[in-house]
This record gives structure tokens, C-alpha cells and sequence, in this order.
């Protein structure tokens, strides 16, 4: 599956948040829990320098707990960084954030009246979410389509939060990192690429054969299958036979059961479900340098 970013964008991007971190002394990074790695942008890294980073592992709700875990450990060991599962749905515990930042910026010049804090993150992670949350009022969302990149305006205002935070109004959108082909699917998968951009048979044949690996018992339960079909296709079809999708002379509608499947996957249906964990990315890593 070939999704394409287009170097303007990028660099565009890279050069506007560069100048806005200059305003910048923490920044929250909003990953999907489901896909912290395809959904991570090593450029924050970049940009944020030496400031702290709060890696917020959202839509941890979606899931798998016990993966998710072994995420927030991965990332714990990056310098400067701490690591949180959360929904930013949950109003009680994103609420804690801004003393998480304080507690990061404890040597904050006492001249400065606030401490400043960027959302950043890839479309569709829940950036806007986090901002309404914590501003208590719903402000209008930045425009996110696949492929174009949109940055921090310079009328960008800041909500004050309590404890002297204050928080930029506009998140730093920043493109996926597809380095992999695995990441273009997993992004489609979670709902991360927009839908007018995939093909939905090759992104829910890639769901259907990681999910017979890693979640079988899921699988069985949701669809009421007897056994794990063997294969992804087969999978499909048995989703189909069982919710109608047929077409004339009873052929199975794939793309009909591919729809079901991905949406199924994207609201929770099927159970809480990791798409990625740091041993498969490490693995992966290693195929990709081989190559
Ligand atoms: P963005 O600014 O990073 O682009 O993301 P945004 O807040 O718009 O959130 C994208 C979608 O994800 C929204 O669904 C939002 O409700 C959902 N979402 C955000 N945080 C969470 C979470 O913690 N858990 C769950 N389950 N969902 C979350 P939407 O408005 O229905 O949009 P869409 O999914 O139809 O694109």
C-alpha cells in the first residue's frame, strides 16, 4: 500500500515548528496505544531538543493492556521522556496532566510568568480531543487530510490552565513516519490514514492475518467460529457468510466483509487489540537494515 507524503509539506512543517519551539518548554506528544510506533513521529525528538516530553499513548481504551505496558517501559527509557496510557475521552485522569507538567519543569525561571506547552502529534491520534479536555470547551479542529500537513499558525492563542500551564490552541501536526510497508497498513488499519485513501480488502486482509496470529481467541468469540479460520482470506469469508455479504448467486462480498472487519477493529467491537509491540518493531528494524 503506497501512501505518499510530499517533501514540501515536510519541510514546511519542520521549519515552522522549529521557530514556534522557541516559545515552547514542554511538549505532549499524542501517539495511538494501538500503533505507538507507526503513529510516533521521530521528528518531535528532533524539534524538542533538550525541552521535556510527556509521550501520551492514547486511545488506550482501544488497546491491548498488557502491550501497552511494554510500550510505556520502551519509552520511559528515552531521555527526558514520560510515558502515559490514557483516553483523552477520560475527563478525571487527563485532568492530572498539567501537574505532570510542572512536575517536569520544576526549575522553571520564576520570572516567567508560564510554562509553556505544544500538543503535537500525526492526525487523528486525539490532539483535539486533549485540547478541549483540558480547555473544558470544545475549539474548532485544524483541518488534518492525509498528506498535507498543517502547522501551528502564528495566531495561535494559549488556554492558561490552572498551576500556571499555558497550552497552545493549535496542535503541531505532523505527518506519520511511514518507513515501513507494515506502518502504512497498521495506520489504515487503526483509521489513522483516512478511508478515501485505502483499499479496503488489502488493509483488511493484513488485519485479518495478524489478528488469526496474535488474537485467535478474539476472533472466535466475535465471529462465533468453531476454530481460527487458517488464513486471513478465510477469515473474510467467514465474516462474510455470517453477516449476509453476499452478492448475486451467492458469492461472497469481500470488500462488504473487509468493511465490517475494519470497522469492528476500529470501535472496539472484537476486544482491545495491539497492532504492533516493541519486540515485532525490533524485529522488523533489523529485517529492514538487512535488506
Ligand atoms: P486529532 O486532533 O489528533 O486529529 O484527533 P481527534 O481529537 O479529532 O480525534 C480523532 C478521533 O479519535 C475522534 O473520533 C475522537 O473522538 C477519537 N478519540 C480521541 N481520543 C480517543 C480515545 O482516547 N479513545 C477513543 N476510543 N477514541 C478517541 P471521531 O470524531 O469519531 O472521528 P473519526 O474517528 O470518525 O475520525
Amino acid at each position: 500500500m503506497a501512501v505518499q507524503w510530499y517533501p514540501g509539506h515536510m519541510n514546511k512543517a519542520r521549519r515552522i515548528i522549529k521557530e514556534t519551539m522557541s516559545d515552547v518548554d514542554l511538549v505532549i506528544e499524542v501517539m495511538d496505544a494501538r500503533i505507538p510506533f507507526s503513529s510516533e513521529n521521530p521528528m518531535v525528538a528532533e524539534l524538542r531538543q533538550h525541552r521535556p516530553c510527556i509521550k501520551i499513548l492514547n486511545k488506550s481504551d482501544l488497546a491491548d493492556p498488557v502491550v501497552t505496558k511494554l510500550w510505556l517501559k520502551h519509552f520511559e527509557k528515552e531521555q527526558g521522556v514520560k510515558a502515559q496510557a490514557l483516553s483523552v475521552l477520560d475527563k478525571s485522569r487527563t485532568k492530572n496532566l498539567p501537574e505532570l507538567c510542572r512536575k517536569l519543569l520544576p526549575n522553571r525561571d520564576t520570572a516567567a510568568k508560564y510554562r509553556r506547552v505544544m500538543i503535537m502529534g500525526i492526525p487523528n491520534v486525539g490532539k483535539s480531543t486533549l485540547i478541549n479536555t483540558l480547555a473544558g470547551k470544545t475549539l474548532a479542529k485544524v483541518g488534518d487530510e492525509p498528506a498535507v500537513t498543517k502547522v501551528v499558525s502564528s495566531a495561535q492563542q494559549r488556554i492558561i490552565l490552572e498551576g500556571g500551564i499555558a497550552l497552545s490552541d493549535t496542535p503541531g501536526i505532523l505527518w506519520p513516519k511511514i518507513e515501513n510497508e507494515n506502518s502504512s497498513y497498521r495506520l489504515a488499519v487503526t483509521g489513522a490514514i483516512k478511508n478515501t485513501a485505502i483499499d479496503f480488502e488489502d488493509i483488511a486482509l493484513f488485519a485479518a492475518d495478524y489478528l488469526i496470529d496474535a488474537y485467535s481467541e478474539l476472533v472466535i468469540k466475535r465471529y462465533k467460529l468453531k476454530q481460527c479460520p487458517a488464513t486471513g482470506i478465510r477469515l473474510l469469508e467467514e465474516i462474510g457468510r455470517r453477516r449476509g455479504c453476499l452478492r448475486a448467486g451467492g458469492i461472497i462480498d469481500i470488500q462488504r466483509a473487509s468493511e465490517i472487519l475494519i470497522h469492528e477493529i476500529r470501535s472496539g467491537s472484537l476486544g482491545a487489540l495491539s497492532f504492533e509491540t516493541p519486540q515485532m518493531i525490533a524485529k522488523e528494524i533489523e529485517k529492514d537494515v538487512e535488506l
